[in-house]
């Protein structure tokens, strides 16, 4: 699979270049290699990528915006000026996609999409989530710096890179808008050469060369066509022509010496990742009994898709009780024969709220144990404490089944605890996937049963039970 080897030019100063770099540096690159692929999209708002390398035919509709809406990459390319392929651009990324996308996430996209060559990507000057998603995707990261305060702001850039653990290595300075006439007396002799020994000094690495200030280079976004003409096809006369032939040759050689490794790197990571959840999930599998835990029949799989999953706190015990053993253990052990079987109402009742709800099961002593209902974050809603029968008044007045469920979870002298929810579409059947299970071990680990005194504990009579 050809992946693309991704240069982001970024920097959190306006006015320095950028924009400039990023669509010049596409097409000298183009220029200097027509059979590589070079694709550009900016995550700016200010349409110049556009304006240089839209077709006026093109009838777009997809913009980079899409991208994080699982639209393929593929499908945004279009074909542009100059040889250059464009993901058009989007007025507003903020209000197009509400929900803010996280920094790893255009890595994603990008190593798993069938684009070779290079993917050039221009951003706004803030460390937005867009910026931060090109600077994690990069292979390459270029900054311009002018001056000494945009210098000072590459501080971020280099942060962005330690904070995820990841090297700083593909950060490189470019001194850019130089303007030729400035001379100083000392070593530095002119602004390109005191802004590389400042870079330098500060621990960073440049490109070798700077892009000079020129009014020819400037007046190339003006005309009355509303174009922005290359320097390349427009400005050949000027230094600059020859500065940005020299960068593009730099970078074309680091593209065919180092390739596209990051995108590399973001597919192996998660393929990893991707083994792991699957190799975890068979695990818990592994350790699941088949049988109900209240009945101990086996369960089909009609069965298992509502049943309610139970696990011990220490882990010991994980499976399934099958949903009605679940509600007569509730009515009839738990709920006490005097209620037992009173009103269906109340029972469809509780139903209903078991959808929804986890149950935590503690056994207080010997004699008592006590059932409370959980909202999703673990809060206690209500919970009840009965008496434990023996073995013989349980079959007497109602069904062996918490008796069973005891003997296997909570014995006697464990001083654990129960936790049960009931599977149901929201998970999928698939409780014991990565994310459900974790949220099943939040609760877990947030659940609390709420004996404020020890006299509550011994008046069970007095909370109302597990009803909403
Ligand atoms: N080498 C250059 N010489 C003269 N003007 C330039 C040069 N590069 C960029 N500019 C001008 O400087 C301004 C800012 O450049 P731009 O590339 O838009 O920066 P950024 O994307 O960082 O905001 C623009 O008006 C642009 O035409
Ligand atoms: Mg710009």
């Amino acid at each position: 699979m050809s992946r693309p080897y991704v240069i982001t030019v970024s920097s959190e100063k306006g006015g320095v270049g950028k924009t400039t770099l990023a669509t010049n540096l596409a097409v000298y690159l183009k220029a200097l290699s027509e059979d590589l692929p070079v694709t550009i999209l900016s995550f700016d708002n200010h349409f110049t990528v556009d304006r240089m390398f839209r077709l006026s035919s093109d009838q777009a509709e997809y913009h980079v915006g899409h991208l994080f809406r699982d639209v393929a990459a593929t499908e945004l390319i279009r074909q542009g000026e100059y040889g250059v392929q464009i993901i058009p651009s989007c007025h507003n990324l903020n209000i197009f996609n509400k929900q803010a996308p996280s920094d790893e996430q255009l890595a994603e996209i990008l190593s798993k999409v069938h684009l070779g060559g290079v993917l050039i990507i221009d951003t706004c000057p803030i460390l937005d989530p867009y910026t931060r998603n090109a600077l994690y995707a990069a292979d390459r990261v270029i900054v311009p710096i002018k001056d000494a305060p945009s210098l000072e702001n590459c501080r971020h850039l280099a942060n962005f890179f330690t904070d995820h653990g990841i090297s700083r290595s593909p950060l490189r300075l470019l001194p850019c808008l130089i303007d030729s006439r400035i001379h100083y007396s000392g070593p530095f002799r002119n602004s390109y050469q005191l802004l590389k020994a400042y870079a330098i000094n500060r621990g960073y690495r440049c490109l070798e060369g700077f892009i000079a200030k020129s009014p020819k280079v400037e007046s190339l976004a003006t005309n009355p066509e509303g174009k922005v003409y290359p320097v390349l096809t427009h400005g050949r006369s000027t230094d600059v022509h020859l500065q940005f032939s020299h960068l593009a040759r730099q970078i074309y050689l680091e593209y065919l010496e180092k390739g596209p490794h990051r995108m590399g790197e973001i597919f192996e990571g998660q393929r990893t990742r991707e083994q792991n959840l699957v190799r975890r999930e068979q695990e818990r599998r592994q350790r699941l009994l088949g049988h109900c835990l209240c009945c101990a029949k086996q369960l089909d799989q009609q069965q298992l898709q509502k049943a309610f999953y139970a696990e011990t706190s220490d882990r010991e015990l994980c499976g399934f009780i099958e949903e009605n053993c679940f509600y007569e253990m509730i009515f009839n052990d738990l709920y006490g024969e005097q209620k037992a079987g009173s009103s269906s109402a109340i029972r469809e009742l509780f139903r209903e709220s078991a959808q929804r709800s986890y149950f935590l099961m503690q056994r207080l002593d010997t004699a008592k144990i006590t059932l409370a209902r959980l909202d999703k974050n673990g809060e206690t809603l209500s919970q009840r404490t009965s008496d434990i029968k023996t073995t013989r008044g349980l079959l007497r007045r109602g069904t062996p089944f918490l008796h069973n469920l005891l003997e296997h979870a909570l014995p006697q002298n464990a001083p654990g605890k129960l936790l049960l929810l009931r599977q149901n579409s929201g998970h999928n059947g698939q409780i014991l996937a990565e994310a459900p299970y974790a949220r099943f071990q939040t609760v877990f680990s947030r659940a609390r049963l709420d004996f404020e005194t020890p006299e509550d504990v011994k008046d069970p009579g007095q909370n109302n039970l597990v009803f909403p």
